[in-house]
């Protein structure tokens, strides 16, 4: 048996197989250690989505070699997306790697470890197309928000990004799965699911249509979110990510109505250029985009976004960007992440584009966009002071052990003083008395 320690690398959809891995390594009888030092297996759950991270990984485990010839004893794997996408290459970059198992295979890992215990080395596990998201559905316990992946891989095949070649095909969870998972996780304590899929506007298209009763007026989407809303003890649901070109007025109606659907949505539009979006393959163009943002706000006025951007594609140009940046003006997002373009071996970009955007440029467009959302969101936290907001208690503030701290509906960090007579989980009213860049203060009212 080990003792194992786990770190995850990307998104989400990592956090969440990592911890059904724990679950799952843990029912095996192997021990979970939160120190490195502690462990005899170190396991590394990667990311692929660009190049930094992934040497990041490489040189974490690179390190490791020294510690290995100290400790002969000690297993390294690495899991994930990384391990999809090398593959058994891995082990020439890293000979003192144990194993690599891809993210549609984590369910060998227990039976991989035997035969490494046994004195077996160098295992490469990546085939495609398995269902693990489905079948390891185990909890670690009952967090107040609990992950819960519905939706697997990308069809999409967006020209920059490697996702569909890590993750496969789409393929969705039974929804009687799912509302039994969720309603496991309530019974356990959560209060709030954050529902996960690389593109889940895409939940059980490919089911319906091999069954041959696809309907593209339907959202089976916005029917699960219909089933979720009906627990009872459940009081938020989010999700995570949508993609416009799979978004239809029913899925609309569905996320604007439902009262438990948090209004803060996240939708990735990468780019503001209707050319840029166009070489990127998304399937949308800008102002399909802003139509589905429009009719989010005017169906549900208090809604706020987040996004993902890219900055840099090859080819872009000053105007090009400036379009994106003009996009952010119009919309106000809440947060957005924003990456610098990243070349991905075995896409169509890599295949066909020049990556031509100095990295000094992508690094002042990113700035560029970081400071326009800055103050974007510095206004709009001044703008809640007065104002008196929902609050799910998470616990105790880690910065003033004086303070509680918890979450609006539309996501909003908010802080206020500690009282004896509350319980993590709570949902309370907060009158905001003042803002931060990044959180809300205030004090409970009764
Ligand atoms: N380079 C930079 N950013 C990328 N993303 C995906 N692929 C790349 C890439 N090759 C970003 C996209 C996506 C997010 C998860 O990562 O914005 O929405
Ligand atoms: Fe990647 Fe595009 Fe699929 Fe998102 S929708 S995972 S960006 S290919």
């Amino acid at each position: 048996m080990f003792t194992f320690y786990l770190r995850t690398y990307g998104c989400q959809m990592n956090e969440r197989d990592s911890e059904a891995l724990s679950c799952l390594l843990s029912a095996h009888g192997h021990q979970e250690v939160e120190e490195e030092s502690a462990a005899d297996l170190l396991l590394f759950n990667t990311c692929s989505v660009r190049e930094q991270p992934e040497l990041k990984v490489l040189g974490k485990i690179g390190l490791l070699k020294r510690a290995k010839r100290g400790r002969p004893e000690l297993k390294i794997g690495l899991i994930g997306c990384m391990g999809q996408r090398l593959g058994a290459e891995l082990f020439a970059l890293l000979p003192h790697l144990d194993f690599v198992v891809g993210s549609d295979q984590l369910r060998e890992i227990p039976g991989i470890l035997e035969r490494i215990a046994a004195g077996e080395r160098h295992i490469a596990v990546t085939a495609l197309g398995g269902d693990d998201f489905m079948r390891l559905s185990e909890h670690k316990g009952a967090d107040l928000c609990s992950y819960i992946s519905i939706i697997q891989g990308c069809n999409q095949f967006c020209s920059y990004c490697i996702v569909p070649h890590t993750r496969g095909r789409e393929r969705s969870r039974d929804m009687a799965d799912i509302v039994r998972e969720v309603k496991q996780q309530v019974e356990r304590g959560s209060r709030e699911i954050l529902l996960l899929g690389q593109n889940i506007t895409a939940y059980g298209i490919a089911e319906a249509k091999r069954a041959g009763h696809y309907d593209p007026e339907a959202s089976y989407l916005a029917e699960l979110l219909a089933r979720l809303e009906e627990i009872e003890g459940l009081w938020r649901i989010r999700f995570t990510s949508p993609h416009v070109r799979y978004m239809n007025d029913k899925f609309i109606q569905a996320i604007c109505g439902l009262s438990k659907v948090c209004k803060a949505f996240h939708i990735p539009v990468q780019s503001g250029s209707n050319r840029i979006l166009k070489a990127m393959n998304r399937g949308y163009t800008l102002e399909e985009y802003v139509h589905r943002v429009r009719q989010i706000k005017s169906l549900a006025s208090e809604a706020q976004f987040s996004t993902d951007i890219i900055v840099g594609f090859p080819g872009e140009t000053v105007a090009e960007f400036e379009q994106t940046l003009e996009l952010m003006r119009e919309i106000k997002y809440d947060m957005a992440y924003i990456f610098r373009y990243s070349t991905r071996s075995g896409t169509k970009a890599a295949e066909n584009m020049r990556d031509d955007v100095s990295e000094e440029e992508k690094k002042r467009r990113n700035q560029v966009l970081l400071e326009e959302l800055n103050q974007t969101v510095e206004k709009r936290n001044q703008a809640y002071i007065g104002q008196s907001l929902e609050v799910l208690v998470e616990g105790q503030s880690k910065r003033n052990e004086e303070r509680w701290t918890g979450r609006s509906q539309l996501n909003k960090v908010v802080n206020f003083p500690w009282v004896e007579s509350l319980n993590i989980g709570e949902l309370r009213q907060v009158k905001i008395l003042r803002s931060s860049a990044n959180s809300l203060y205030g004090e409970i009212v009764e």
